[in-house]
């Protein structure tokens, strides 16, 4: 659906995209995460027909990003960073205005669905910004793209808001659509993403799945739950196992990393089971991806 192969832009002297590669398959939902200045919107730009690069490829639905005739053809529905409307129309007016075939059934459908219905005939010139937010959601979708390219669609939004849209992204998927946003938000990301793309200073970092992401990273870190709190001698035994990297305590947990990720637990497990107080839980920790990027300590 989408495939960028060393893609190169320059602003002046800035080298803001050092060679980038990119690829979204069909019917995914595909997150692009870095932080700021990385080179996430300057990239959507370029996916979006509306920014010139110098060098690399950009193939959107098949279609060559540096032949168009105008960024319209590509038949993609984009919110950009901070969406431009025209302030003296009312979101009808302008969606309407946006609309390839106006249909005014259609504009009220979509008003609804952005939760604007009680603004959908005042100017856009008083909106606040999480209503031109949606307002610009509403636009990337007014035209039943199959493509859609979001960038930080949920960045204005309220608790509720952005729970609307992550369920909306996921909607447009079971309906087949393809879609890409960026986003700082990293339990948006994990919560419905099938892959994800990390840029860091203009450069790709990696692009992965989110299982392989997790599972990957895992850290064999188990929490283990006792009845009672340990005695120094059970501690100091955890302490000198082989197995076992580092142990902490709180109140009737133990927090168990062991040496490696491949290890079996099963010496862990026989070891405390061996100390005759009733265990309450053994799980492995659950790995997230803030957990990933937030390094310990911080
Ligand atoms: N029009 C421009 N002129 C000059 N430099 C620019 C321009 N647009 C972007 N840049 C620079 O290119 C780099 C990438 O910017 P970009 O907006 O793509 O980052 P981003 O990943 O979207 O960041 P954020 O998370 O803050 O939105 C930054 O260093 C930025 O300063
Ligand atoms: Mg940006």
């Amino acid at each position: 659906m989408i495939e960028i192969k060393n893609l190169n832009k320059h602003f002046g002297q800035f080298h803001a995209l050092k060679g980038i590669n990119l690829n979204v398959k069909e019917n995914e939902i595909y997150g692009f995460i870095g932080h700021n200045g990385a080179g996430k919107s300057t990239t959507m730009n370029i996916m979006a027909g509306l920014s010139h690069f110098e060098e690399g490829m950009c193939i959107i639905n098949g279609q060559d990003v540096k032949k168009l005739a105008k960024p319209g053809d590509l038949n993609i529905g984009f919110l950009p960073e901070n969406p431009q409307f025209y302030p003296w129309m009312t979101a009808i007016e302008y969606l309407l205005y946006c609309s390839k075939n106006p249909n005014k059934q259609k504009v009220k459908e979509i008003i609804e669905w952005a939760g604007l219905e009680q603004h959908a005939n005042r100017k856009i010139r008083g909106f606040s910004r999480g209503m031109k937010q949606r307002l610009g959601l509403a636009v990337a979708l007014i035209n039943d793209p199959k493509l859609i390219i979001l960038d930080e669609p949920s960045s204005a939004l309220d608790p509720e808001g952005r729970s609307e849209v992550l369920r909306l992204m996921v909607d447009l998927k079971n309906m087949g659509k393809t879609i890409i946003f960026s986003s700082h938000i990293l339990s948006d990301i994990e919560r419905i993403c099938d892959r994800i793309g990390m840029i860091a200073n203009g450069e790709m970092i990696f692009e992965k799945t989110l299982a392989s992401l997790l599972h990957d990273n895992v850290k064999p870190i188990f929490d283990i739950e006792f009845r009672h709190p340990l005695i120094t001698s059970q501690l100091e035994k955890l302490g000198n196992h082989k197995d076992i990297l580092k142990v902490e305590t709180k109140d009737n947990v133990i927090m168990v990393q062991l040496r490696q990720n491949d290890l079996d637990p099963k010496n862990l497990l026989e070891t405390v089971l061996g100390f005759d107080v009733p265990i309450v839980g053994f799980n492995l920790r659950k790995n997230n991806l803030e957990s990933l990027f937030v390094k310990e300590g911080d």
